[in-house]
């Protein structure tokens, strides 16, 4: 089955990159010259994804006005002859049918995702969390997942290899390698907080393709680690059972709720933009020396 519907869960209050989310989302933090969100939109976009649903949360608005037309921003830059930022900017509110439902208590991701319920249907889906980017310029990240979906016929996570110290701050899953980059995953824990607990450094990143069954289990899913509806909690009763496939994404990931995250994709991205390369180039070499 084809897949078209894609959730983007943005309602986390991004307590690590404070106080700059005091007022502002994450999920618009600048990356060069496009915020956060609309990278994530435009790797749904590209992996034929045409319905999206972002869940957002009071506090949120500037996200809905960044995907809607501007009529005094478009009216200036008609007037002032600024035909291809014009063209750019009415195509932001052209990328996909966007749509948005507010999570009114942030109860966790599990309970984020549950409420796309209504909008997801019958139909398997993929979920791209809001300050995650994955950044690469060959195969969008979610259609490297929705390609092995093809394949397998199972729900897909997508992974990183994380470093011994820093698995207890993600979720660990248990996994046999098929081939190339892809496992097989039979089961998973959410921030295993003890050695024995951690399965393997693969970590669910990012990027994840959900049967429809899902929300079923996560209308019955207890609260976890943290006292929040954690998905991976939910997701492990179908690693257990009929299991999953895992993918190793290829593309750098940045996590833009997090300050050093924010740092790298500027840096990153900033070394690839036509606009910004060459200066940022010269500016990193002579601060080096510095260093
Ligand atoms: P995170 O745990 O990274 O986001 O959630 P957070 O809650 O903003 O993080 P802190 O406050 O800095 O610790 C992963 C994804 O799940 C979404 C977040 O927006 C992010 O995309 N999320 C999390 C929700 O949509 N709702 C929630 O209740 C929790």
């Amino acid at each position: 089955m084809k897949i078209t519907k894609a959730i983007i869960p943005a309602a986390g209050l991004g307590t690590r990159v404070l106080p700059a989310t005091k007022s502002m989302p994450k999920e618009m933090f600048p990356i060069v010259d496009k915020p956060t969100i609309q990278y994530i939109v435009e790797e749904a976009v590209a992996a034929g994804i045409t319905d999206i649903l972002i869940i957002t949360n009071r506090g949120k608005g500037l996200m809905e006005d960044h995907f809607d037309r501007s009529p005094e921003l478009e009216a200036a830059l008609t007037k002032g002859g600024k035909d291809k930022m014009l063209e750019e900017v009415i195509g932001i509110a052209d990328l996909a049918n966007i749509t948005f439902i507010r999570q009114k208590e942030m109860k966790g991701l599990g309970h984020a995702v549950l409420k796309a319920k209504s909008f997801v249907g019958n139909e398997p889906f993929a979920v791209l969390f809001g300050d995650g980017v994955i950044y690469n310029e060959g195969t969008p990240a979610i259609k490297q997942l929705i390609d092995a979906y093809g394949e397998f016929g199972e729900g897909v996570l997508g992974v990183k290899k994380v470093p011994e110290e820093d698995i207890h701050k993600y979720g660990s899953l248990k996994v046999e390698k098929l081939h190339d980059r892809i496992f097989k995953c039979t089961d998973m824990v959410e921030k295993p907080q003890t050695k024995e607990a951690v399965l393997s450094l693969y970590s669910i990143t990012d990027r994840v393709v959900l049967p429809p069954s899902i929300f079923e289990i996560l209308e019955r899913t207890e609260p976890g680690v943290g006292g929040e509806i954690q998905l991976t909690d939910a997701m492990k009763e179908i690693a257990t059972t009929v299991g999953m496939t895992a993918v190793e994404m290829e593309g750098s990931r940045f996590d833009m709720g997090n300050k050093f995250g924010v740092l790298q994709a500027n840096i990153e991205v900033g070394l690839n933009h036509p606009e910004t390369k060459e200066q940022l180039k010269d500016y990193i070499k002579e601060l080096a020396k510095t260093l």
